[in-house]
């Protein structure tokens, strides 16, 4: 089996090797002046199963296309099959169509790569329960829900929050592997057109509780800053967050470090550059995780 990486999550590549035992294969990405890429596999790959590691994170397009350009290099090679490992799918939250006349972009991002011809995706914490039903491709959906779990525990008088209603799943599963802890959820009302989140209102008891925001997504941190200060408002003593992909767009570093959170516990599913990273970020890495899944 060989080992690829695009350049968007090398470290999560270079750990989740290191678990494996196996080195990366050489890959050349050229980049012209004007921004376009050339990919060039230095390594023969002919009759071999390859691994294809490469989160979508931001800067989202330019991740994608070079997704699709090594996915296309391994295949006109020879290789025998291509597992992509995708720890985030960009254009996850553009599921469906949620006005009418809108796109769906994470359809067409399935159509291309499963017209360049990918066998597998590994992937984590889909936005949805119903993503993994569009891909023809055999997916394996693994979740950083047990690693949350296993910090979670630690805390005393906990109670778990979804900080919108769409997370009501996620809460629960997360509620069940906690030995059905309590739980509250936040209905937070988003303007479609702008994005910005108008309104929210709590529902459940967290006066005097430890309050864990879980999500599977942090972009500009506006959901959690927002959904802190109405557990705050509402009784609880602390609050801290768990999710899954930290796509930090420009400033959410300094809304959640202004925020009523303690701590902001995110994985690598996307890497964080050092400038997007602040004092209350702590960082579980899910290497382990996607290693066990190949290995299987
Ligand atoms: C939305 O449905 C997601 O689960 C997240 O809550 C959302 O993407 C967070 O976005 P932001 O950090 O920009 O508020």
């Amino acid at each position: 089996m060989k080992f690829f990486s695009g350049s968007s999550n090398r470290v999560l590549a270079l750990k989740i090797c290191d678990h494996l035992k196996v080195d990366l294969s050489p890959m050349e990405i050229f980049v012209f002046d004007d921004g376009e890429k050339r990919i060039k596999l230095n390594d023969s790959v002919v009759s071999e199963d390859c691994v294809l590691i490469q989160s979508t994170g931001i800067p989202t397009d330019t991740n994608y296309m070079e997704l699709f350009f090594i996915l296309d290099a391994l295949k006109r090679s020879g290789a025998k099959s291509v597992t992509l490992v995708s720890p985030y799918l960009g254009y996850s939250r553009q599921d469906h169509v949620f006005r009418e006349g809108e796109d769906v972009s994470l359809q067409v991002i399935i159509k291309i790569l499963e017209t360049i011809g990918m066998d597998k995706i590994i992937t984590f914490d889909l936005h949805s329960i119903k993503i993994p039903e569009f891909f023809k491709t055999p997916i394996i959906h693994l979740s950083a829900l047990e690693l949350f779990a296993k910090k979670i525990k630690e805390f005393d008088n906990f109670v778990l929050v979804s900080p919108d209603m769409g997370g009501i799943r996620r809460i629960k599963q997360l509620s069940e592997l906690l030995g059905n802890a309590l739980f509250a959820t936040i209905e937070k009302d988003r303007d479609l057109k702008t994005a910005k989140i108008n309104a929210s209102k709590l529902n459940g008891d967290v006066s005097g509780k430890i309050a864990v925001i879980v999500d599977d997504i942090l972009s500009t941190g506006n959901t959690q800053a927002k959904a802190a200060e109405i557990l705050r408002q509402n009784g609880a003593i602390k609050v801290y967050s768990f999710t899954t992909h930290a796509v930090f767009a420009n400033g959410a570093g300094d809304v959640l470090q202004e925020s009523e959170i303690e701590k902001v516990f995110v994985t690598d599913t996307i890497e964080i550059a050092k400038d997007k990273r602040f004092p209350k970020l702590e960082i579980i890495s899910v290497a382990d995780l996607i290693a066990q899944a190949l290995r299987n």
